[in-house]
C-alpha cells in the first residue's frame, strides 16, 4: 500500500459512525505534491500505509484497518478540507498519547504538507467510554461548593512568581474575604525556593478554613502540583492528605500520560486545568490543533475544569470573530451532553479579565464558567480584599445587564459601590490590547 493507492481515497463511503473516528483536515500542500495525493497520504501515513509497498501488507490489514479520507473539499489551488475516517480497531482504548500519535502525529511532518491544522474530531461512544472522564465535572464542582450554579468568580495570586508562603497566602485569604471563590496558583508556580510547595499548600488552606469559619462558605485553592510524575504523585497526596479540595496541573506540559496518570489515582479532588502552551499549539490558524479538540482530549482524562479563553481577555486571536468561534467551539466541546457517558467539564476564563470587560464574559459564557482575574484583582488601588469586591460587584451589574464601562461608573455611583468605582478609575479595569 503506497500513497498513491485508491484505497485511502474514498468520498462519500458509506461507513458506520460507531466504529470510525473521523478527524477534520485543513491543509495546505507544498507544490509540487497535489492536493489529490494529500488525500491519500494523510489517511495512509497515520494507518497503514507508507510511501513504498511493503511485502508484508495483508488483505485483512487492507480491508479491516486503513483509514480512508471520506470527504475532500478544495478551497483553492493550494488547500483543501477533508475528513478522515479512522476504524476504531486502531485506536488503543483508554490511550491518548497513542490517539494523538496515530492522527497527529507523523502527519504533521510530511514534506507534501506545507500547513496542516486538525479542526475537529468526532469520537464513537464505545471508545469515548474507554476513558474515566471527569469525576466531579460542571455539577460536582457547583456541590464541592454547595452552589446551584456559575459563573465562579476565581483569582490567580499575583505576581506570578516570588511572594513567600506567608504572602501568598495571606494574598489568597485577602482574596477570599472581598468575595472570590476560587483561587489557582500562577501556571509557572510549583516548588521553587522563594515559596515551597507544602509550606505554601499549608498556610493557604488555613486560611480557606479560616474563611469557611468566618464567612460559613466553602472556597477552593487550585494547588499547582506539575512536574515529573513522581513530584505529582507526592504533592497529591500531601494536598489529599492537609484537607485540600483542588489539584491543578499544567496539563499541556505534563503531557496526556501525565494527566491521565493522576486521574486514575482516584485522589477524590476535582482537577483543574491550565493550558500553558497551548498556543503553540492551538494558535496558528493555519497549522496545529484547534483548541476544541485539545478539550474534547482533556475532557476524555478526566480533568474537571479547563481554560479555554475569554473572547474579551488578553489572550487569543485578538480578533472578536476568531476568539469567539474558538472560545465557544471549545466551550460547545466540553459541555455537550452528545459525548459517551461523560460528564461535562467547565469552563474556565482567564488572562486580562478586569472589571471593564469581566460584564462581557459573564455575557458570553455564563452559567458553567469559572472566570479568574490576576491582575484584574491585585492590581486595584485598595488591595487584593477591594479587587475581590469590585469583581463580585461587577458581577452584580452584569446581572443587571450594566457591562459597558460608562454605565459601569454611573451604576457603581448610584449604588454606593466604591471598590467598584475605585477599580474603574485606574489600569485595573480589564486588559485592552
Ligand atoms: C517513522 O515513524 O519514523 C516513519 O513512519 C518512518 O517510516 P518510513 O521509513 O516508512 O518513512
Ligand atoms: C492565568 O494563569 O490565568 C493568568 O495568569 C491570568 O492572569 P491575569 O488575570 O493577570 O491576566
Ligand atoms: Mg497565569
Amino acid at each position: 500500500m503506497s500513497y498513491s493507492d485508491e484505497e485511502f481515497f474514498q468520498p462519500g463511503l458509506d461507513f458506520d459512525s460507531e466504529k470510525f473516528v473521523v478527524v477534520d483536515f485543513d491543509f495546505h500542500r507544498n507544490p509540487p505534491a497535489s492536493l489529490e495525493r494529500i488525500y491519500r497520504e494523510i489517511p495512509a501515513e497515520s494507518s497503514i500505509g507508507t510511501w513504498q509497498k511493503v511485502h508484508t501488507m495483508t488483505d485483512f490489514i487492507l480491508k479491516n484497518l486503513s483509514a480512508r479520507t471520506v470527504y475532500a473539499k478544495k478551497i483553492d489551488a493550494d488547500f483543501a478540507q477533508i475528513k478522515v475516517a479512522y476504524p476504531i480497531t486502531l485506536f488503543e482504548p483508554n490511550n491518548l498519547p497513542q490517539m494523538f500519535s496515530l492522527f497527529a502525529g507523523n502527519v504533521y511532518g510530511m514534506n507534501t504538507v506545507s500547513y496542516l491544522r486538525i479542526t475537529d474530531v468526532q469520537i464513537p461512544d464505545e471508545l469515548v467510554n474507554s476513558y474515566p472522564g471527569p469525576e466531579f465535572g460542571v455539577q460536582g464542582i457547583y456541590d464541592v461548593l454547595g452552589l446551584k450554579k456559575g459563573p465562579i468568580l476565581g483569582s490567580i495570586i499575583k505576581p506570578k512568581l516570588g511572594s513567600p508562603p506567608d504572602i501568598h497566602a495571606n494574598t489568597a485569604y485577602s482574596t477570599w474575604k472581598g468575595g472570590i471563590t476560587w483561587i489557582k496558583d500562577d501556571e509557572p508556580m510549583t516548588n521553587q525556593d522563594f515559596c515551597p510547595f507544602e509550606d505554601r499548600i499549608t498556610k493557604v488552606l488555613e486560611y480557606a478554613d479560616q474563611i469557611k469559619s468566618e464567612q460559613g462558605r466553602q472556597v477552593i485553592y487550585a494547588c499547582n502540583i506539575t512536574g515529573p510524575i513522581d513530584k505529582m504523585l507526592k504533592r497529591a497526596e500531601f494536598v489529599v492528605d492537609h484537607g485540600g479540595k483542588c489539584l491543578m496541573m499544567d496539563v499541556i506540559t505534563v503531557g496526556w500520560a501525565g494527566v491521565q496518570f493522576i486521574r486514575e489515582q482516584g485522589f477524590n479532588l476535582p482537577i483543574h486545568a491550565h493550558r500553558a502552551m497551548h498556543g503553540a499549539i492551538t494558535k496558528h490558524r493555519k497549522h496545529g490543533i484547534h483548541m476544541r479538540v485539545i478539550a474534547k482530549a482533556f475532557r476524555l482524562a478526566g480533568v474537571d475544569g479547563i481554560h479555554t479563553g475569554t473572547i474579551y481577555g488578553k489572550m487569543g486571536y485578538g480578533e472578536l470573530k476568531a476568539d469567539e468561534e474558538e472560545v465557544y467551539g471549545s466551550n460547545e466541546a466540553l459541555l455537550s451532553d452528545q459525548f459517551g457517558n461523560l460528564k461535562p467539564v467547565m469552563p474556565i476564563a482567564s488572562g486580562g479579565v478586569g472589571v471593564k470587560n469581566i460584564g462581557k464574559i459573564i455575557n458570553a459564557l455564563k452559567p458553567h464558567v469559572v472566570i479568574t482575574a490576576g491582575g484584574g484583582v491585585h492590581g486595584h488601588p485598595n488591595g487584593s480584599e477591594a479587587g475581590a469586591t469590585s469583581m463580585v460587584q461587577a458581577m452584580e451589574a452584569a446581572f443587571e445587564d450594566v457591562v459597558e464601562a460608562d454605565d459601569l461608573l454611573n451604576w457603581a455611583k448610584e449604588n454606593n459601590k466604591t471598590e467598584l468605582h475605585h477599580a474603574l478609575d485606574t489600569v485595573a479595569a480589564g486588559y485592552s490590547s
